[in-house]
């Protein structure tokens, strides 16, 4: 009686058993290498990558407005990030977040400085004010309500820095002309081009007696 590999069909329906083993083999070897679970490391990189938590964060404290705060942050924070993610004061703006707009302008010690610039815990102890401090209760600051008289904003994000920058201007007293407001807020800069009102508004806020 002939078998199967008398008429051809062991070597034509199927490769023999050495050639088989080893294509098992490779594709086995192949599957493995794709189906693998990730090893130790490249698990707890994942799960760090997943995680909330922040590593080498420590505990700080600001006065913003009279009130000193205390938030858990790193220490490479910003002030601006600080007050604005940590603190909830989103008042200021981060326009370029590189020292270059003034959308981030706050008062440190009555200075206006970029907030942007400043790391928050190199603030510490220091009398900080926002846009959200400058008012007296629902009573508006002279500069605030001189923008609002003079249309000193139109989209409004930079009028913040605008009007910290303008409460300094004024203290510091470089308002005795427009052009010299115009060089004492060079540094804040306005998209929309609402620069004539900002002006007529610092200058409106410094002839009422706009100190604070
Ligand atoms: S956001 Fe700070 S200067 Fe632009
Ligand atoms: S009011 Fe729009 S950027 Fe100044």
């Amino acid at each position: 009686m002939q078998n199967d590999s008398d008429f051809g069909a062991t070597s034509a329906a199927a490769p023999n058993d050495g050639t088989r083993r080893t294509f098992i083999k490779q594709a086995s070897g192949i599957l493995g290498l794709v189906l693998a679970p990730p090893g130790l490391a490249e698990v707890e990189r994942l799960a760090a990558a997943d995680s909330k938590e922040v590593k080498g964060v420590s505990e700080m404290s600001l006065k913003v407005n009279g009130a000193t705060r205390t938030f858990r942050a790193e220490p490479r924070v910003t002030l601006l990030d600080a007050l604005r993610e940590n603190l909830g004061l989103t008042g200021s703006k981060k326009g370029c977040d590189h020292g270059q707009c003034g959308a981030c302008t706050v008062l440190v010690n009555g200075r206006r400085i970029n907030s942007c610039l400043t790391l928050a815990v190199m603030n510490q102890g220091k009398e900080i004010t926002t846009i959200e401090g400058l008012a007296d209760g629902d009573k508006l600051h002279p500069v605030q309500a001189a923008f609002i008289e003079h249309d000193g904003f139109q989209c409004g994000y930079c009028t913040p820095g605008q009007i910290m920058s303008g409460v300094a201007c004024i203290k510091e007293g470089h308002t005795k002309s427009d052009d010299e407001i115009r060089e004492w807020m060079s540094g804040n800069l306005c998209r929309c081009g609402a620069y004539p009102n900002i002006v007529a508004a610092i200058r409106d806020a410094q002839q009422k007696g706009g100190k604070s």
